[in-house]
């Protein structure tokens, strides 16, 4: 086909016709997205949209709202989309999720949320009877510290039973919920990177049977034995540390001889003392008994009461023999003390004749004045 050829042109402008308009009856795109068909892609990346667009094709196997300005998920949103499998709407400013949001999508498998202001997640906005998601991504996507119980609500009621991923990095979260995870049997994969946690108890993971636990850069200053009997009982667990600021005093002690004969953790080369200050940077594992600041700080203090102790022996037998001395002496003793009496009697009696002679004297003088 030549450029000359009158036919061939206008066949090619038909079929190139035909193959614009060939979609558009069933499956538009909506405005200010790209949709692939090939690929089952939709994608509205940075277009300011301020909704979830409507007209999302049926065929949508991928969703990806990224980058907008959509401030919250209604019931309406994802209806219609029984193929979706990826949703992503990270980077948005979504803080509130409604009832029924994401319970239409029976086959979806990952649901990105990370990087919103999430407040209020609905009880019902996932469908506890058909909830298929695997992976769920809350990377610094709650507004607060408080929204955390807005979660646990969503987490219990959700019906989680396939969540195998978590992701629950840079939240600031401070405290864990007693059992927030305990419904959710299939989690392996459990990232609280980058948070504000400083305890584990039994409650915290209560119910799993985790594979895979982050948790550096947290503020565990220790780890106690609750904590430690909590991994022991995840056989397949893997556990990453770094970046706590451990404190290496006698509280550490427990996690130091668990650390030596576990082989739980997988950064275990990496834990360093951040206090105190002779101590920093060196090795967690490398922290033997002596050097703990308990261990000194005690002998010390069995030092200090010991020589208290002789003190007060070398005291007391010092009493004893003085007052055996004493005993002994008693007539010496009381002869001295006899003696001693007739002493002070006798100045006593001396001084009080003098004083009396004296005023005699004053007595004569005042006597030979008045004359
Ligand atoms: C959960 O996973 C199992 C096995 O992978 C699957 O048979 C089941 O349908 C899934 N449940 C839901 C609600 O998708
Ligand atoms: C979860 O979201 C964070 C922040 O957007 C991102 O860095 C991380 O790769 C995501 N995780 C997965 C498994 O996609
Ligand atoms: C979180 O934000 C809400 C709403 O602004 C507020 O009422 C609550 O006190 C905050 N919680 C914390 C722990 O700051
Ligand atoms: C940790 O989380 C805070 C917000 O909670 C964030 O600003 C910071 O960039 C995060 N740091 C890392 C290393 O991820
Ligand atoms: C923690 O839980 C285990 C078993 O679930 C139990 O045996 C143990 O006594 C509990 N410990 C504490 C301190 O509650
Ligand atoms: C400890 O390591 C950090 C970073 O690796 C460094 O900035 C700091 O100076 C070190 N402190 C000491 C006492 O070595
Ligand atoms: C670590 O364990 C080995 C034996 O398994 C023991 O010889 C060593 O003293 C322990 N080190 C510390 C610091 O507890």
């Amino acid at each position: 086909m030549t450029p000359q050829d009158p036919t061939g042109a206008v066949l090619g402008s038909w079929g190139l016709l035909f193959l614009l308009l060939a979609p558009l009856p069933c499956d538009l795109c909506p405005f200010r997205c790209e949709c692939s068909e090939p690929t089952r892609t939709v994608k509205c990346v940075q277009k300011e949209l301020t909704v979830v667009p409507a007209g999302i094709p049926r065929y949508t196997r991928n969703l990806f709202i990224i980058k907008n300005q959509i401030t919250r998920i209604g019931s309406q949103d994802f209806q219609g989309l029984p193929s979706l499998v990826t949703l992503s709407l990270a980077n948005n400013r979504i803080s509130t999720v409604e009832s029924q949001a994401f319970s239409n999508l029976q086959s979806l498998h990952y649901l990105d949320l990370s990087n919103n202001p999430l407040f209020t997640i609905h009880p019902e906005a996932f469908s506890a009877m058909t909830n298929s998601i695997q992976e769920l991504n809350l990377s610094h996507s709650l507004y607060n510290s408080s929204a955390i119980h807005s979660l646990e609500t969503a987490l219990a009621r959700g019906g989680f039973r396939n969540l195998s991923r978590l992701e629950l990095t840079s939240n600031e979260i401070v405290y864990l919920p007693p059992g927030i995870f305990s419904g959710l049997h299939k989690l392996k994969h459990l990232d609280l990177r980058n948070n504000s946690l400083v305890d584990i108890k039994n409650s915290t993971f209560s119910g799993l049977n985790l594979k895979f636990l982050d948790l550096t850069l947290n503020a565990f200053r220790t780890l106690g034995r609750e904590a430690l009997s909590v991994f022991g009982r995840q056989p397949h667990l893997r556990i990453f540390l770094k970046d706590n600021p451990f404190v290496c005093n006698c509280d550490i002690e427990d996690l130091v001889s668990w650390l030596n004969q576990s082989w739980q953790v997988a950064d275990v080369d990496k834990l360093a003392c951040v206090f105190p200050q002779e101590l920093q940077n060196t090795s967690l594992v490398d922290q033997a008994g002596s050097e703990l600041e308990c261990h000194s700080s005690q002998a010390e203090e069995n030092a200090f009461q010991t020589s208290y102790a002789a003190l007060g022996v070398a005291l007391g037998v010092i009493g004893v023999i003085f007052l055996f001395v004493l005993y002994l002496n008693r007539k010496g003793i009381k002869m001295w003390v006899n003696s001693m009496w007739d002493t002070c009697q006798n100045f006593l009696e001396e001084y009080h004749y003098r004083y009396e002679m004296d005023s005699d004297r004053r007595i004569a003088q005042v006597l030979a004045l008045d004359i």
